[in-house]
């Protein structure tokens, strides 16, 4: 599978990351019924990003369930090392991987095709302070682009409005079929500019988890893209 045959159009991805880990499966099912179908993985390894996250022992126990309902599971890797976790994650279920690009740099590449060989869809991050003209060049090597909106490792924090800009060349200036991905402080409130922006993968933690109605908090997010 590809993530052309996972986007129905727009997906809005929950970010696990921002779940309430003593009840994951329960709230994984709880979005699953609400009708999400790709799932947003965050892996931090306590030095690319401060937090150490969650990894493939975590992913392990929630993948079969999404992918019994034809789900998929995207996994961000705010990682110094992208490539070292990429058995671990192809064990344990992952069906996407994308890495930052200020680890991998002239690399992305060469990465992008270890990703490959292992079966994931590949997509190649970047962190607000990178210049997009740095970035599309490597573009034509990924199925995503993903444009953070917040500085990486932490859930809850205020989407940054300059990314609106970025967003838009990435979407104009990227290789045809390339997907744009947004992720950090999507709300109510801007989902939809970045949506209009041109981003088809649009990841939302706390806008999700932290609502009393999980399944209320993702249909609203959708309903506000249709
Ligand atoms: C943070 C992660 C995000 C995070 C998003 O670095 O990459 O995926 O979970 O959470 P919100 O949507 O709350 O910013
Ligand atoms: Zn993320």
């Amino acid at each position: 599978m590809t993530w052309d045959r996972w986007i129905r159009t727009v997906e809005v991805e929950p970010s696990v990351y921002a779940a309430d880990f003593s009840r994951l499966g329960e709230q994984v099912e709880i979005l699953l019924r609400a009708g999400a179908r790709v799932f947003h993985f965050d892996i931090g390894d306590g030095h690319f990003v401060e937090p150490v996250t969650v990894g493939p022992v975590v992913l392990e126990s929630i993948a079969p369930q999404i992918h019994r309902e034809g789900g998929a599971i995207d996994c961000h890797l705010m990682v110094d090392d992208p490539s070292h976790y990429f058995g671990a994650l192809q064990t344990a279920g992952a069906d996407s991987v994308t890495f930052h690009y200020e680890v991998a740099g002239a690399n992305a590449q060469a990465i992008a095709e270890e990703a490959r060989v292992r079966g994931f869809q590949v997509g190649l991050a970047f962190n607000p302070e990178t210049a997009v003209e740095d970035v599309l060049p490597h573009a034509a090597s990924f199925d995503l682009l993903l444009c953070m909106s917040i500085h990486p490792g932490y859930s809850g924090q205020e989407f940054m409005p300059a990314a609106l800009d970025r967003i838009r060349q990435v979407h104009d200036q990227r290789p045809a079929g390339v997907h744009v991905q947004v992720d950090g402080g999507i709300s109510n409130d801007n989902i939809r500019s970045v949506y209009d922006a041109g981003a088809d993968l649009i990841v939302a933690g706390s806008a999700i988890f932290g609502m009393e109605d999980l399944p209320r908090a993702y249909r609203r997010l959708v309903q506000l893209l249709a």
